[in-house]
């Protein structure tokens, strides 16, 4: 069984953000690390702006990722970005396989997993997204759809591999909706998601993997989500774009880590 971890908490911005916006949100981040001390905290830039964020979070303890990537190292693939290219200008984390990724520019699970060979082969964290639709949870699909995401998506990693990844369960019908997932929801995919990793990986190796929430997340659902077993922290969207709702869920996901010590 899991013990609880540090919260990982990880502000995805999506496609906002221009560099005048970045260095204010960062600098109130910034002002408020005290409050972020007992979490894992990631900020995830457009490319646009990752160069400025690693600047500015040079020796802070906020760390800083990129929402994509391309498997291969170089070459002619006008648009695409690299591991390389993020490794160089300090990221430590990539998202991949967001939702969004799947559904508008046609992310499989097998580019998914080319690109978390990529990202590991390069030294970057993969933060891999996973979930159904609302479709699929009506359909009594959750477990399967997401399970398989899990299992194409993950193959074939060294367990020195597997211990970097960090696996986010975003249910589809919960992004950007409003409509975040119960805590009992939620617990029982990422229940079944640890369960999951544990028959491709080892007991041992699945209760020490960070299994995060995304979808909606808000101050007040941080608190109870965070209390659940198998839930180790979130992917943040909305909430990430303005500093006081973004401390504060990581606030919350601190103070319900420090009643479980
Ligand atoms: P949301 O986005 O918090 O705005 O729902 C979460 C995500 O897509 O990572």
């Amino acid at each position: 069984m899991p013990h609880k971890k540090t919260p990982f908490i990880a502000g995805n911005w999506k496609m906002h953000m221009t560099l005048q916006e970045t260095r204010s949100l960062l600098t109130a981040l910034l002002a408020a690390s005290p409050d972020l001390a007992g979490a894992e905290i990631v900020v995830l830039p457009p490319f646009t702006a990752l160069a400025e964020a690693a600047a500015l979070l040079l020796g802070t303890p906020i760390q800083i990722g990129a929402q994509s990537l391309f498997w291969e190292d170089k070459g002619a693939f006008t648009g695409e970005v690299s591991a390389p290219m993020l490794v160089d200008i300090g990221c430590r984390f990539v998202v991949i396989g967001h939702s969004e990724r799947r559904q508008h520019f046609g992310e499989t699970d097998a580019a998914v997993n080319k690109k978390i060979l990529a990202a590991l082969r390069n030294g970057l964290r993969p933060i891999v997204c996973v979930g159904e639709t609302l479709a699929e949870r009506d359909a009594g699909r959750t477990f399967e759809r997401v399970e398989s995401q899990v299992a194409l998506g993950l193959s074939g990693l060294s367990p020195q591999g597997f211990r970097e990844i960090v696996v986010a369960y975003e249910p589809i019908w919960a992004i950007g909706t409003g409509k975040t997932a119960t805590p009992a929801q939620a617990e029982e995919v990422h229940y079944r998601i640890r369960l999951k990793l544990s028959e491709k990986y080892g007991n041992d190796l699945a209760a020490c993997a960070i299994i995060i929430y995304g979808g909606s997340v808000k101050p007040a659902s941080s608190y109870s989500l965070f209390k659940e077993k198998n839930i180790d922290g979130f992917l943040v969207g909305g909430a990430s774009l303005a500093a006081e709702p973004f401390v504060q869920i990581a606030k919350e996901a601190i103070r319900a880590y420090k009643e479980e010590l």
